[in-house]
């Protein structure tokens, strides 16, 4: 193959594997191409080993996310008739919805082949050419945690996106120049927890947009069902709805609860999970009814126990429980808020009645005073 083959990807094997592109560091700037897509992380590591076998390998296995399933489907089977790649397509959503599992079923549906990339991992542009530029056509480019790629190599992805094209400068100086590079017809596929962290023109290149949503407790039911069959394990009815409702509407907490309470009862109950055998489960690893688990209690716990309800300072509340403000922010605050057990107000982070009854204390009623600013006095 020669290097102009390369630049132009006009080689005719476009059906056969593609091939590593040969390029010589000498020829062009080494920050700009490498001979490997460092970025190119492990396939099975990219999906998750552990959860490798309970993610549904095709979309008809899929549960829930029905409106997102129905729109995808019409975009698939038009691509297909068409002939042509299915268009870029940006999932958002909280994580262990199922953004990475659309991501591994789609390229089943189109039955192409699918590249996993992080966007963490792609720190320059020279991760991301060698992988755009062996891309063999309609394949799709997975990128996890695109929110987190830096800016200059996001630029490559919009030529990249719109026209299958990148622009490079090789060379320095009155010897520089630009080469384009032309890409086989690909399908980009993005994931973010973040979407608002996305840059405009990236996110506008998306043909299709999805927004994941939290899971009923029926469709986590049927998850995990589905789930336990595949761990030969036998569920109850019952205890399907238990552990469903202990699993905060998404997913891959109902399989990882679904995992402990299948070792409890293999280990205590001879393998069979009745909804008792699975309540004194959760309760040996302290997640509650409404699917709380130590951390959050102990958030509540400061901040009623200690700071009286609030309103208080995520930075109090963090010194006090000995941890990161961020972790209570990313990880903690967020089912709490969607719990309706505390607020966050200007003035700091405040427990909602619900809060108070859920740890069987008494609500204290917020006082009014004269500023208006609500004041709790020394006998609430
Ligand atoms: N619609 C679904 N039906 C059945 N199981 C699902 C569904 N969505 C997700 N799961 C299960 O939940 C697990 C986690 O989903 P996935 O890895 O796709 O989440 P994610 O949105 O990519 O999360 P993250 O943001 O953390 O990467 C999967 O392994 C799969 O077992
Ligand atoms: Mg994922």
């Amino acid at each position: 193959m020669t290097r102009e083959t390369i630049i132009n990807g006009d080689d005719d094997s476009e059906d056969q594997p593609a091939q590593r592109p040969v390029v010589q560091p000498s020829e062009v700037d080494s920050d700009l191409v490498a001979e490997e897509p460092a970025a190119a992380v492990d396939d099975a590591a990219a999906v998750g080993v552990d959860e490798g076998n309970l993610r549904p390998g095709r979309m008809a296995e899929m549960i829930g996310q029905l409106e997102v399933k129905e729109r995808l489907q019409i975009a698939i089977d038009a691509a297909k008739r068409r002939g042509e790649a299915l268009g870029h397509i940006l999932f958002d959503g909280p994580p262990g919805l199922g953004k990475t599992t659309f991501a591994t079923v789609i390229p089943q549906e189109m039955n192409v082949p699918v590249e996993f990339l992080s966007g963490p991992v792609l720190k320059a542009p020279k991760d991301l050419i060698p992988c755009l530029t062996n891309l063999s056509a309609y394949q799709v480019l997975f990128i996890d945690e695109i929110h987190r790629i830096p800016k200059a190599v996001e630029e490559y992805l919009y030529t990249a996106m719109e026209d299958f094209r990148i622009d490079m400068v090789i060379g320095e100086g009155i010897n520089a120049r630009t080469h384009s590079f032309q890409l086989r017809p690909f399908t980009l596929i993005g994931a973010t927890t973040r979407a608002g962290m996305l840059s405009g023109p990236l996110r506008d290149r998306f043909q299709i947009r999805e927004h994941l949503g939290y899971y009923s407790d029926v469709e986590l039911q049927q998850i995990i069902h589905r789930n336990a069959s595949i761990l030969k394990v036998k569920v109850d009815a019952p205890a399907a709805a238990e552990i469903a409702g202990r699993s905060r509407g998404t997913p891959r907490v109902a399989n990882n609860r679904l995992r402990w309470i299948r070792d409890y009862a293999q280990s205590r109950a001879n393998g069979h999970v009745s909804l008792e055998v699975a309540r004194d489960a959760m309760r040996m690893v302290k997640i509650d009814h409404l699917g709380l688990d130590h951390q959050d209690r102990s958030y509540l716990e400061v901040l009623i126990r200690i700071c009286g309800g609030g309103p208080t300072g995520i930075d109090t509340i963090a010194a006090t429980m000995n941890v990161a403000p961020d972790t209570l922010t990313d990880d903690v605050e967020p089912f709490l808020l969607r719990s309706e057990l505390i607020l966050r107000t200007p003035r700091g982070r405040v427990a909602t009645p619900k809060a108070f009854v859920h740890l069987n204390l008494p609500p204290v009623a917020p006082v009014e005073t004269k500023s208006g600013a609500t004041q709790r006095t020394l006998f609430d």
